[in-house]
């Protein structure tokens, strides 16, 4: 840890234990530096943070239906940017038909997040068949496609000018979370040698500086026989995710970390058992994160901690105001009617704070600001 203040007290009521042995009747708030890395502070409340009555300018939580958004989009590069910054930009990508050209991204790192429909992938490195819950990071410079027979919804997080990288799984080893041994990489299998043999010409749409330029070869330029190396096309599915808990301790989401980027965090949130332990708390605590900028991706399941939200829905809360379970969550704050969580979820914290483009705005559910009203 960098050198902060060498504060550590426990100033009037307070639990020393956080997330834990709540004074009666209070709410915990925690206010921290580097995400939940940093020092932290942690008030308890005699209201709820989100109990406000009114909230007016442009820091209010939103959040984006993109079920809303155009499909039958065909290239990536078409696909609209719901929020963006100098270092990430995410895209949600609603396609019908097969891919007709090749797609590189030249600014940057891919990550593909399968939400909805199979496709199979075509790239320098070969072919991989690809299912919902597909996590698939395309290195920076890689040319690709992808043929589907239906419709395909799929979030693109562009970690841009950067690349993606593994979590320091730390005390608990390399192992955890998921096994390396769980990456898929594509094959040099029989459907990628046979698409080498398409007698047509073929267009690269190459994206650099935020621009397209189409490079047209008169051949498939997926042609390679073989390769060797260390880099790759890598596949991850949210299912071979088998999430940190802790029967005592509510773990912030940061124990969930998936991928790492130069200036933001990939999470993955998978089903996993509540906290037993009578003092621990069975919902995400109140709290600011005001160095991180958080948007969610419902992605499948009963979204535990929000009301009204389902799959292929986005919630954005920029950094600078508390946020917290809505109000039905927040009454099974210390008993939960369930064992276990039932969602898939994917969240992106960026350090740098992000703008919500005209496209996410005009799928925008106006009124969850509203959504946290009845916490008192
Ligand atoms: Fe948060």
């Amino acid at each position: 840890m960098k050198s902060y203040f060498p504060v550590s007290r426990v100033e009037g009521t307070a639990s020393r234990q956080a997330h834990c042995d709540l004074p009666e009747g209070t709410y915990e708030r925690e206010m921290s530096k580097e995400g939940f890395f940093g020092p932290a502070a942690f008030f308890h409340h005699r209201h709820p943070p989100t109990g406000w009555t009114d909230f007016t300018g442009p820091l209010r939580p939103r959040a984006m239906d993109l079920n809303r958004l155009a499909s039958g989009v065909s290239t990536p590069w078409s696909a609209p940017a719901v929020l963006s910054n100098a270092h990430c930009a995410i895209r949600y990508w609603r396609m019908t038909n097969s891919m007709e050209h090749l797609a590189r991204n030249a600014d940057g790192d891919e990550l593909l997040f399968m939400h909805a429909g199979t496709a199979d992938l075509y790239c320098d490195f070969g072919h991989l068949a690809l299912e919902a819950g597909d996590y698939v990071v395309l290195p920076r410079g890689t040319m690709w496609r992808l043929e589907s027979g239906g419709p395909v919804d799929a979030l693109l997080v562009e970690a841009t000018n950067s690349s993606y990288r593994l979590p320091d799984k730390g005390i608990v080893g390399h192992q955890a979370i998921f096994d390396p041994a769980a990456l898929d990489t594509p094959k040099i299998d029989d459907a990628f040698l046979a698409q080498q043999s398409s007698v047509r010409s073929w267009q690269v749409e190459v994206k650099k500086r935020g621009d397209v330029s189409v490079i047209t070869y008169p051949f498939n330029p997926l042609d390679a026989v073989g390769w060797h190396g260390d880099l790759a096309v890598v596949r991850l599915n949210v299912r071979d995710i088998r999430p940190l808990m802790s029967h005592r301790y509510h773990l912030p989401p940061s124990a969930h970390t998936t991928f790492l980027a130069g200036r933001f965090v990939v999470c993955t949130f998978a089903p996993r058992p509540f906290e037993t332990d009578p003092g621990a708390l069975k919902v995400p605590f109140f709290h600011n994160n005001d160095d991180y900028d958080e948007l969610i991706f419902y992605h499948a399941g009963d979204f535990f901690s929000r009301d009204n939200i389902h799959p292929g829905m986005m919630t954005f809360h920029p950094g600078g105001f508390t946020h917290g379970p809505h109000p039905k969550a927040l009454a099974r704050m210390f008993q939960q009617s369930k064992p276990a969580t039932d969602e898939y979820a994917v969240m992106i914290d960026t350090r740098d704070p992000l703008d919500v483009t005209a496209h996410g705005h005009a799928v925008e559910w106006a009124e969850y600001v509203d959504s946290w009203k009845g916490s008192k």
